[in-house]
């Protein structure tokens, strides 16, 4: 998978695309990330990217040219999904991330300024996508967001395969409770059953933790689940 990325601020991806899962991926040739800084197209000799609004107003507006010539620049007669992160986008969640993980190209676009000239969403963009209801300085924490979810999806990409289809929001539910050694600290002991070797029950303890934990603390996930025979069974106990 190849991942560009449009920003003013390129000096902001450099750790998190060359750490951890992210920068193993990278060695592993699983993804190859390109970061440009959408400057370098303007056409003023002082790199000017914004101008005053039309109409009148405060704050600054990022100008349709530098964006388009530096994405059409890379994508030619290509036609990738071209993503503005902005807070009027689309809430991101895991279906989004999955689907986005089946891409061969990805472009992102990050902005600082107070808003895009309306015909880069119009004409260049194909998805607009918001990490929350809050507002950031700019889309570069939330596009590096949306990268890591969409990297750690990809085939390889995490040491136990297992751990991404078994995630909190893959399954719906929310992860079971984890422990690991020493079986007991400071008087806070493992749960008998973790240390009982019984599969069969095992599976059905972290089943019912999964579904508890939900229930209390994202009953909004459980309503939309269709909950089996065993589920209910395990929620009623
Ligand atoms: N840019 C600023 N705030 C944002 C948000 N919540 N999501 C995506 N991009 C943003």
């Amino acid at each position: 998978m190849r991942i560009d990325i449009f920003t003013l601020f390129p000096e902001m991806f450099t750790g998190v695309l060359s750490s951890s899962i992210l920068g193993k991926a990278r060695e592993k040739q699983l993804v190859d990330f390109h970061v440009t800084n959408f400057r370098d197209f303007s056409e003023s000799k002082h790199g000017t990217v914004d101008d005053t609004p039309y109409g009148g107003g405060g704050g600054m507006v990022l100008k349709p040219e530098p964006l388009f010539r530096a994405v059409e620049a890379i994508t030619g007669d290509k036609k990738p999904r071209v993503i503005l992160m902005c807070p009027q986008g689309v809430p991101y969640n895991q279906k989004l991330a999955e689907e986005l993980a089946q891409e061969e190209h990805l472009v992102f676009i990050c902005g600082h300024y107070e808003g895009y000239d309306e015909r880069i969403r119009e004409h260049l963009v194909t998805d607009e996508i918001s990490i929350g209801d809050y507002v950031l300085t700019g889309g570069e924490l939330a596009a590096m967001v949306v990268i890591d979810s969409i990297v750690r999806l990809q085939p390889g990409a995490l040491g136990n395969q297992s751990s991404a289809v078994e995630d909190s929001f893959s399954t719906g539910l929310l992860e079971y409770p984890h422990y690991t050694r020493p079986a007991e600290f400071r008087g806070w002991k493992v749960p008998d059953i973790l240390l009982s070797g019984h599969h069969a029950n095992i599976e059905r303890w972290r089943l019912k933790e999964s579904l508890r934990r939900t229930k209390a603390r994202r009953p909004d996930l459980l309503a939309k689940l269709e909950l089996t025979d065993e589920m209910k069974k395990l929620l009623a106990e």
